[in-house]
């Protein structure tokens, strides 16, 4: 390349309509997906403290948000459920009248141009919070892939798009991929959380999803943050047992890994910028400390930068409608 004087990088940026011109990285609704929290009821809408204009809701109230995002051109929503009871095993997980399946009929009626993405986990449905059932105080790998497999497949009966799981057992998307295929549900789309870290970033999530554990963390299957070499094996043995596309998780700190996962794969690349992203960013906002509209802007540009081509944001609504 040329050099200064000659080189003059600041000639294409003196005027916006220059800027646009040589702008690489762009911004689209339809790359935002919105998540949402469901549980049962009627005209219900309870606020999550700690993420402002973030609601638990029930089926009725989520349609409202949908029909926003939709409006917005906002690409997707993925849902998260908030059961009526909890047990050991997580049974409601694959309840066929539970919020997450009803949520997905109505959106599928009523909304049907949001792509429909469940995220498929147990630590919502189980009494004490893990992603998967426990064995001697320890998740239990091989018998939790069983009960994924059914909460999935009534995710897709009930008309998902994408099922998503979350819960980061080895083998999980294998059990799920098979699961779908025997029964009829080949068309069906697996989006894996594959590079999933054990993140302190997921605070506000527990509060809205209920799902806190009630003792010990997710260390013992959630990724170590100090680990890049692992994200993409994990990316790859997931590929291998049949994802259709990949996530990384959170998205702002780990910016590293969306850019490898993208370029040593090739796949459909999702980041999630975590409740933790979205309540940091609220919070500086509130305080008059940074510029809301403009930070949100810039973080989620800086994902898709890295290499996601889509994102899972709670901004997907306000965002869109900026773009
Ligand atoms: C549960 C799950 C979590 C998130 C998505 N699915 C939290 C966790 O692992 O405790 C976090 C999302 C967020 O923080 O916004 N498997
Ligand atoms: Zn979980």
């Amino acid at each position: 390349m040329s050099s200064f004087p000659n080189y003059r990088p600041r000639r294409l940026r003196r005027t916006a309509a220059l800027r646009n011109l040589v702008r690489e990285t762009h911004l689209a609704p339809a790359q935002l997906v919105l998540p949402v929290f469901v549980r049962a009821g009627k005209k219900l809408r309870k606020v999550v403290e700690s993420m402002p204009g973030i609601n638990q809701t029930s089926v009725d109230e989520m349609l409202r948000d949908a029909e926003a995002a939709a409006k917005a051109k906002v690409g997707g929503i993925i849902l998260f459920g908030v059961p009526e009871t909890k047990d050991a095993t997580g049974s409601s997980a694959w309840d066929e009248k539970g919020a997450v399946q009803l949520a997905v009929q109505a959106l599928k009626k009523e909304v049907p141009d949001l792509v429909v993405i469940t995220d498929v986990c147990m630590c919502e449905y189980t009494d004490h919070g893990h992603c998967g059932i426990l064995k001697n105080g320890e998740v239990d790998n091989d018998a939790t892939l069983e009960l994924l497999s059914r909460a999935a497949l009534s995710h897709a009966a009930a008309g998902a798009d994408i099922v998503a799981p979350s819960d980061m057992m080895d083998g999980r998307v294998g059990a799920v991929r098979s699961a779908l295929d025997q029964n009829d549900f080949s068309g069906v789309s697996i989006l894996s959380y594959a590079a999933k870290y054990a993140s302190a970033y997921y605070g506000p999530f527990r509060e809205a999803a209920e799902s806190t554990p009630k003792s010990g963390d997710r260390r013992g299957y959630q990724m170590d943050p100090g680990n890049a070499e692992e994200a993409l094996r994990e990316v790859r043995a997931d590929i291998a047992e049949g994802a259709d596309a990949v996530m990384v998780k959170p998205a702002g700190p780990y910016l590293d890994i969306v850019s490898r996962v993208k370029m040593e794969t090739g796949y459909p690349v999702a980041a999630y910028q975590v409740s933790g992203e979205y309540a940091m960013i609220c919070a500086a906002a509130e305080r008059g400390w940074i510029d809301k509209d403009r930070v949100m802007m810039e973080s989620l540009l800086g994902i898709r930068r890295a290499g996601a081509d889509f994102i899972v944001t709670y901004f997907a609504t306000e965002a869109a409608r900026q773009l």
